[in-house]
């Protein structure tokens, strides 16, 4: 007789997404006519730009022609696409080799998986506040978690693990928190990876957000980090992707581990992907080519402006109003203390409720989230302007 697998009992009942769309279905049912608005999940809102339209159609017609046309395509991704990355991180000063590249449909799956290729009994280190993709996945693994606080009192940056561990998980710019994470921080961690044979999963997918020029944008920024660092990177919030898909992530020749040989990580990375795996689209390919030209890196920047202009309005409009706002300076989250202690939930249903406002409760990011809402500042400019003013409203009643 079938049996499930037993880590999903584990889990919490529903997916944080799916428990606050639940929760809002239930209000528009009870009020319908009632207008939400939502700065809840971290949904790009803005259209496509011009080049990435116009390298969306390229692919589309050389579907069309049978000079052109692909079916699948190579195992870790489009060769001109990988190569354009090369050039992306080279401009950067970083040096990556094209087969150490996997293009993938989108960071989460990738932050995913990774786990899968490491022993089953391995100790997983997580942010906490963070992505619950990370926690949530290594549970379903049966793997042990040990969280890295992140708090105000030591300004969202994690501790180095004070026990044994093998995967560290690192989102910098973070979700939720905001916080960058500099690179005099990064540094500590990848030496204690490097001591201690552990490997360090970054997640970059917020890289585009960081405005101050002093901090990292990806993990290969720091001195060491290719013998001990996988990241994972994503075109959606970076250029509108969310709903195209495409991401990647860069697994180093020279990942050290226990009686782990020169490339064996990306060996078996690239084994685990062309076994489950059958890459991303061809279309969305060539539209991720288009990102990474000179002009596309251009528009997609006044994308990201404008959600970082969103995040200014909400972090002003908040902090008048007395709140206590983290984040959103190069990130597009704002991590706001609930008012009162009221618990994440509690002060959820009171935006829900009152304002009409959709937030993301902090606890469902981890334990540490607890007494915090996430804002979003992805959304148009009249809808966040007014969801601000909704919220202050409501303070004197708090
Ligand atoms: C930290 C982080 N990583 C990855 C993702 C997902 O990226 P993708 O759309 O590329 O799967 C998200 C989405 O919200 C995220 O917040």
């Amino acid at each position: 007789m079938v049996k499930i697998n037993e880590n999903y009992a584990k889990e919490k009942k529903n997916y944080l997404f799916i428990e606050i769309a639940k929760r809002t279905a239930e209000f528009k049912k009870q009020n319908p006519g009632v207008k939400l608005l939502s700065l809840g999940i971290g949904n790009t809102t803005l259209p496509l730009s011009q080049s990435v339209i116009e390298g969306l159609n390229k692919g589309v017609k050389y579907l069309a022609d049978i000079s052109t046309y692909t079916g699948y395509g190579d195992e870790q991704g489009n060769s001109d696409l990988r190569q354009s990355l090369v050039e992306f991180y080279k401009k950067r000063g970083i040096d990556i080799d094209v087969n150490e590249i996997f293009v993938s449909d989108g960071a989460k799956p990738d932050t995913a998986n990774l786990q899968s290729i490491f022993a089953k009994d391995s100790v997983a280190a997580i942010q906490d506040p963070s992505y619950p993709v990370y926690v949530e996945t290594n549970m379903i693994a049966g793997k042990k978690i040990v969280y890295m606080p992140c708090t105000p009192e030591n300004n969202f940056v994690p501790e180095l693990p004070a026990q044994h561990v093998d995967l560290i998980y690192i989102c910098s710019p973070n979700n939720p928190t905001g916080a960058v994470l500099t690179k005099e921080t990064l540094k500590k961690f990848v030496d204690f990876a490097n001591q201690n044979q552990a490997i360090i999963i970054f997640d970059a997918a917020y890289f585009a957000y960081i405005k101050d020029p002093a901090l990292p944008k990806s993990i290969y920024e720091i001195e060491g980090a290719k013998t001990c660092a996988i990241e994972v990177n994503s075109f959606s919030k970076w250029a509108g992707f969310t709903g195209v898909r495409l991401g990647w992530t860069v697994v180093p020749f020279s990942l050290k581990g226990e009686d782990v040989e020169e490339g064996q990580i990306n060996h078996i990375w690239k084994r685990r992907q062309t076994t489950m795996f059958n890459g991303a689209s061809n279309v969305a390919q060539v539209g991720g080519i288009a990102v990474l030209t000179e002009k596309g890196q251009k528009e997609s920047q006044k994308l990201v402006d404008y959600y970082m202009e969103n995040a200014k309005i909400i972090e002003g409009g908040l902090k008048n109003n007395g709140f206590a706002v983290y984040g959103g300076e190069n990130a597009p989250y704002l991590w706001v203390k609930t008012p009162s202690g009221k618990t994440s939930w509690e002060f959820f249903d009171i935006l829900l409720n009152q304002a009409n406002v959709v937030v993301t409760p902090g606890v469902g990011f981890g334990p540490s989230g607890e007494g915090f809402i996430r804002i979003s500042a992805f959304g148009n400019r009249k809808d966040i302007e007014e969801a601000v003013q909704r919220i202050s409203s409501l303070k004197n009643d708090l």
